[in-house]
C-alpha cells in the first residue's frame, strides 16, 4: 500500500473525501506523522495505519475540518425549542428522558447550543428531561470539547446577555462553559461510517447531524444518512444543515415544515420502516432503463429507447426523477445531450438537476456554465448554480447567482424562496423576512407558479412553502 492506499483506506472508514487540496492537507499530515513516530518507510507506515486502530484515528485527527461555532443556523434551535421539543414534551406519558444526539459534534458547540437554548427558552427543569450527547470521529476534538473551553471567535453569535448567562471569563480572553450545561452533555467517540453500536438503535427522539455530509460523497452520504435512520425512534426528528438538506431529500425519512424550518421525521411510511431501502441498490447496478413509471395517476411500462421522441424522452426521464430513479432518469437522457434541438436546455438543466441529487457537483456545473455561455439569460441555469454553490457552503455566491435569476425573472417565486433559506441559514433575520413577503405575494398572486425548473430536487408542494414563508414574513410577526 502506498499514498494512494492511504488516501482509499481514509475514504472507506471514514467518508472523506479529498480534492487537489485536501490531497495536500493529507500528505503533509503523513509526512509530519511519520516524523513523529521516527519512521522513513511509507510502506511500513502504511502497514501500521492499516493495523494499527490508535495510529489511524490519530492521522484522522489531523484531517477532519472541525469548523463549529455557538448557535450556528440558529432557526434550526428554535424550530427545536419552538416546535419539536414541545411535541415530544406533550406527548411523553413516561418519564422517560428525550434524547438529542449531536453527529459529528466536533469541539462542542451544537451540543452546548442545543442545551442553552433550550435552558434559554424552557429554563432548567426542561433541561433536566434531555439527556444531551455528542459523537465525533476526532478524538482530539472531543477532548477539547470536554473542557468547555473556548476562544471568543467561537462565541461571535451570542449576545452580551447570553454569554454572561452561560460562560465564564477565564485567562487569556477565553471563555468556559457554565458547569450546568458542560455537565449536560456527554462526549464519546464514534465513527458515524460504523454502524450504530446495539445500544445506540432507535434510542435517539431527535439527531443534529449539520455541516459533516458536506464532506462525503453521495454513497456515504446515503450509507451515514440510514446508520442515523436506525438510530432514531419512531417519529424521531433529523436535522440537517439547511444547505445539506436536499441532498438527502432521497425519500428515506420524510421531510416535514416545523415551526419555519425543513427538518426530517421517521414516520410509519418511510421506505426504512418497510424494509425497502434505496443503499439496497448500488449505483451502475440499475437493469437497462425499461421501467414502470406513474403519468397522471396511471401506471405503464415504458422503454427508453432511442427510437422514442426526444419529447417523450423527456417527459418519461422527467417522471423518473420526481419519483428519485436517478440512475434511470440520466440514463434515458443520455441519447439526447448531443442533439441541438429545442429540448437542448430543457435536457440540459434536467441533466443538471439529476447530477446534483447524485452529487456530482462538479459536472453539474460544467454544464450550468455551458448552458450560461450559449444563452446568457439562462434563469434555471443561475438557480442552479446557487443551488450547487450553497450546498458548498458559499452562501454569499450562492446569493449572488440567485439574484441573477431574479433579475432576469422578477418572479421567479423559487430564487426568492432559496434566498429566503440562505438569509435564514446567515442569520440575517430581516432579509429573510423580506424575500418570506416575496415568496407569499407571488405564490399567492398564483400567476406565474413556474420557476423555470421542470425538476426541482425538493419534494415540497406550493402549499408547505407558502407555510412555511408565512410564519416568518414580517406580516405574521
Ligand atoms: C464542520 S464540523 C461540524 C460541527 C457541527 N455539527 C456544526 O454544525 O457546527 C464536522 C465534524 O464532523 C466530523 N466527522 C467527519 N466525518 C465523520 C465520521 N465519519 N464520523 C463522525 N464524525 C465525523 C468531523 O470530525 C468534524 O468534527
Amino acid at each position: 500500500m502506498t499514498f494512494s492506499g492511504i488516501k482509499e483506506l481514509v475514504y472507506q472508514r471514514t467518508g472523506l473525501t479529498f480534492d487537489a487540496y485536501r490531497t495536500m492537507v493529507l500528505q503533509e499530515n503523513i509526512t509530519r506523522h511519520m516524523a513523529a513516530l521516527g519512521m522513513d518507510e511509507i510502506k511500513i507506515y502504511c502497514h501500521e495505519i492499516r493495523h494499527n486502530k490508535g495510529l489511524f484515528d490519530t492521522l484522522v485527527d489531523g484531517l477532519t475540518i472541525n469548523e463549529s461555532y455557538f448557535f450556528r443556523e440558529p432557526f434550526h434551535l428554535d424550530c427545536l425549542s419552538q416546535g419539536v421539543l414541545p411535541g415530544l414534551l406533550a406527548g411523553e406519558t413516561r418519564e422517560e428522558e428525550i434524547s438529542i444526539l449531536s453527529a459529528g459534534c466536533s469541539t462542542g458547540e451544537e451540543p452546548c447550543s442545543i442545551a442553552m437554548a433550550v435552558d434559554h427558552a424552557h429554563g432548567p427543569s426542561v433541561l433536566s428531561r434531555l439527556e444531551i450527547s455528542g459523537v465525533d470521529i476526532d478524538r482530539t476534538a472531543l477532548s477539547k470539547a470536554r473542557t468547555g473551553i473556548y476562544g471568543k471567535w467561537k462565541l461571535r453569535q451570542l449576545s452580551p446577555a447570553m454569554l454572561s448567562r452561560y460562560f465564564d471569563p477565564i485567562q487569556g480572553d477565553r471563555y468556559v462553559v457554565k458547569p450546568d450545561i458542560l455537565k449536560k452533555i456527554d462526549y464519546s467517540h464514534h465513527n458515524l461510517m460504523d454502524a450504530p453500536r446495539t445500544k445506540m438503535l432507535q434510542s435517539m427522539d431527535i439527531i443534529f447531524y449539520r455541516n459533516v455530509s458536506i464532506y462525503f460523497d453521495t454513497s456515504t452520504r446515503m450509507k451515514v444518512f440510514s446508520h442515523l435512520d436506525k438510530m432514531l425512534k419512531p417519529g424521531g426528528y433529523l436535522v440537517v444543515g439547511s444547505a445539506e438538506t436536499l441532498s438527502h431529500d432521497t425519500g428515506q425519512l420524510t421531510l416535514v415544515e416545523m415551526d419555519g424550518c425543513f427538518v426530517y421525521q421517521k414516520t410509519a411510511n418511510d421506505r426504512s420502516v418497510h424494509g425497502d431501502h434505496p443503499c439496497k441498490s448500488t449505483p451502475g447496478s440499475y437493469p437497462p432503463p425499461t421501467v414502470t413509471i406513474k403519468i397522471e395517476n396511471s401506471s405503464k411500462t415504458l422503454s427508453g429507447t432511442r427510437e422514442e421522441s426526444s419529447g417523450s424522452l423527456y417527459e418519461i426521464s422527467l417522471s423518473l426523477a420526481r419519483e428519485k430513479q436517478f440512475d434511470h432518469a440520466l440514463a434515458l437522457l443520455a441519447p439526447m445531450v448531443e442533439k441541438k434541438d429545442e429540448m437542448m436546455e430543457k435536457v440540459w438543466i434536467l441533466r443538471a438537476g439529476l447530477l446534483i441529487q447524485k452529487g456530482d457537483t462538479e459536472t453539474a456545473t460544467q454544464l450550468c456554465r455551458q448552458l450560461i455561455g450559449a444563452n446568457l439569460r439562462c434563469a434555471p441555469a443561475y438557480l442552479l448554480l446557487g443551488m450547487i454553490t450553497g450546498m458548498e457552503h458559499h452562501p454569499l455566491e450562492s446569493l449572488k447567482q440567485y439574484h441573477k435569476t431574479t433579475q432576469i425573472e422578477p418572479n421567479n417565486w423559487l430564487a426568492h424562496f432559496l434566498i429566503f433559506q440562505t438569509y435564514q441559514a446567515l442569520g440575517n433575520r430581516a432579509m429573510a423576512s423580506r424575500q418570506a413577503a416575496v415568496v407569499i405575494r407571488l405564490l399567492e398572486k398564483g400567476q406565474e407558479t413556474h420557476h423555470g425548473l421542470d425538476y426541482f430536487p425538493f419534494s415540497f408542494s406550493r402549499e408547505d412553502i407558502l407555510q412555511l414563508c408565512r410564519k416568518q414574513s414580517p406580516l405574521n410577526a
